[in-house]
C-alpha cells in the first residue's frame, strides 16, 4: 500500500512523529508543508495528514491541506493525527480542526501527543510552557503505542 504522510510542524517536534509513522508504514513517502512540494496524490492509496495543535488550533496548512483536498482524500485510505502535548482520546480537536466527512472516512485517527523542546521558543513561549508543562526541560508525551495503533488500523485490509 504506497502511502503519503502531509503533515505541518512549526517547532520540529511533528516531523520526528511524521517520520515514525512513515517508518511504521513501511518506509512510506513524508511531505511537509510549506517546505516540500506535494507530490500527486493520484500515486498513492493512503494518506495520513497531521498537524500540532496551538490554543486548541491545528497548523494553519495542515487544516488548509485538508480542507482543499477533500474529494480527492475520500477517494483514498485516510489516517488524520493530532499532535499536542495533551494526547487525550477526545474527539474534539478533531471535529473542530477537520472536515467532518473526512474524520468519518478517515480508518484512523489519532491525539498520538506532543514534543516541547524549550530550545526551539522564543523567551515568552519558554515560559508559557514551563508553566504548563511544569518543567523548563526538553518534554514529550508522544506515544509510540498510539503511533503503532494508528498504522495498524491504516494497514488492516489494506
Ligand atoms: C504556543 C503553543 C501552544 C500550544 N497549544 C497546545 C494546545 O492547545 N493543545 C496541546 O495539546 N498542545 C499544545 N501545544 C503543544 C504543541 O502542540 C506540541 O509541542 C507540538 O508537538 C508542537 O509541534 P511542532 O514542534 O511540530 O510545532 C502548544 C505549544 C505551543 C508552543
Amino acid at each position: 500500500m504506497k502511502t503519503l504522510v502531509v503533515f505541518a510542524s512549526k517547532y520540529g517536534g511533528t516531523r520526528s512523529s511524521a517520520a515514525k509513522i512513515a517508518n511504521e508504514m513501511n518506509q512510506a513517502q513524508l511531505c511537509e508543508l510549506e517546505k516540500d512540494s506535494v507530490p500527486d496524490l493520484n500515486q498513492f492509496d493512503c494518506i495520513v495528514v497531521g498537524g500540532p495543535l496551538y490554543a486548541g488550533a491545528i497548523h494553519k496548512a495542515a487544516a488548509a491541506f485538508a480542507k482543499d483536498h477533500v474529494d480527492m482524500l475520500l477517494k483514498k485510505k485516510l489516517g488524520l493525527f493530532i499532535a499536542g502535548l495533551e494526547n487525550s482520546e477526545r474527539e474534539e480537536p478533531f471535529t473542530a480542526n477537520f472536515p467532518e466527512v473526512l474524520i468519518e472516512h478517515a480508518s484512523a485517527k489519532e491525539m498520538i501527543g506532543g514534543i516541547c523542546d524549550p530550545k526551539t521558543l522564543n523567551f515568552f513561549l519558554k515560559m508559557l510552557m514551563r508553566a504548563i508543562t511544569k518543567t523548563s526541560d526538553y518534554h514529550s508525551t508522544v506515544s509510540d503505542e498510539k503511533i503503532r495503533k494508528f498504522c495498524g488500523a491504516l494497514k488492516a485490509n489494506a
